[in-house]
């Protein structure tokens, strides 16, 4: 069954994306080797808004989509395959498994397809990323998780924090804000008290914030 055309289905990001800029350039490199890339790391440490960054910066290579699949709130593995289907736009067809209408809908296109959150789901994740690559050749699978999906297929990136300012960080709000963590801080503090920039007067205070959160971004965040 040939869907109607596919096309590119990505969230807004919510604020501001800070940095990363090596590491998208690794991956989308990778991208073009691999078929199925898990961006693996600590709760919070920034794997989904890199992956959709990833997605949104290597749409024009996938001349029939890009799709964000979050599977956070899933709690039922066998409803993966509808959400990925839903999102996409296949329909299921009777008495024939939805894999297989899905993986033939996705056959001959060349579409890359994030399934978001796949911790808690493991096992049912990389059966289907399995079924689906096997299937669809020119299909391309980004997954974030906690932990690898351990397909053959599958290239893991571990997610770092961001880069932190050292102790002997300069005091000056430029030099600090080459380090992504104190420009995730200077970004998401002038958000919620306008006006708010880092000075030589905080910018040690900044710093060491910074790093007692271990550059992680949620934490940050909070
Ligand atoms: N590079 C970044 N620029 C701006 N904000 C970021 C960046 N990385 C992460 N964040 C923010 O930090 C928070 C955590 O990031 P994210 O949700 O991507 O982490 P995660 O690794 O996917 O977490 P989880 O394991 O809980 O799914 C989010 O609110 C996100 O918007
Ligand atoms: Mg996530």
């Amino acid at each position: 069954m040939e869907p109607a055309a596919l096309s590119t289905q990505l969230p807004e990001e919510p604020n501001r994306f800070i940095g990363r800029e090596r590491e998208l350039g690794y991956l989308r490199d990778a991208l073009r080797r691999t078929r199925a890339l898990t961006l693996c790391g600590a709760g919070g440490i920034g794997k989904t808004r890199l992956a959709l960054r990833l997605l949104a910066t290597t749409a024009g290579d996938f001349a029939d989509g890009v799709y964000a699949v979050e599977l956070g709130d899933l709690w039922e593995p066998d409803l993966i395959v509808s959400r990925v289907a839903s999102l996409i736009g296949v329909d299921g067809e009777t008495g024939r498994p939805l894999q297989d209408t899905l993986a033939d809908a996705l056959e001959t296109r060349q579409a890359l397809i994030m399934l978001d959150n796949c911790e808690h789901l493991v096992d049912a994740c990389a059966a289907l990323c399995q079924r689906l690559l096997a299937g669809c050749p020119e299909l391309r699978i980004v997954a974030t998780s906690q932990e690898p999906l351990r397909i053959p297929q599958e290239s893991v990136w571990q997610v770092v924090p961001l880069a932190v300012p050292p102790p002997d960080a300069p005091r000056d709000a430029a030099e600090l804000a080459v380090f992504e963590a104190a420009q995730l801080f200077a970004d998401r503090a002038a958000a919620a008290r306008s006006g708010f920039a880092i000075t030589e007067r905080n910018a040690v205070a900044v710093a060491a914030i910074c790093r007692a959160l271990d550059g992680v971004p949620l934490a940050i965040e909070l």
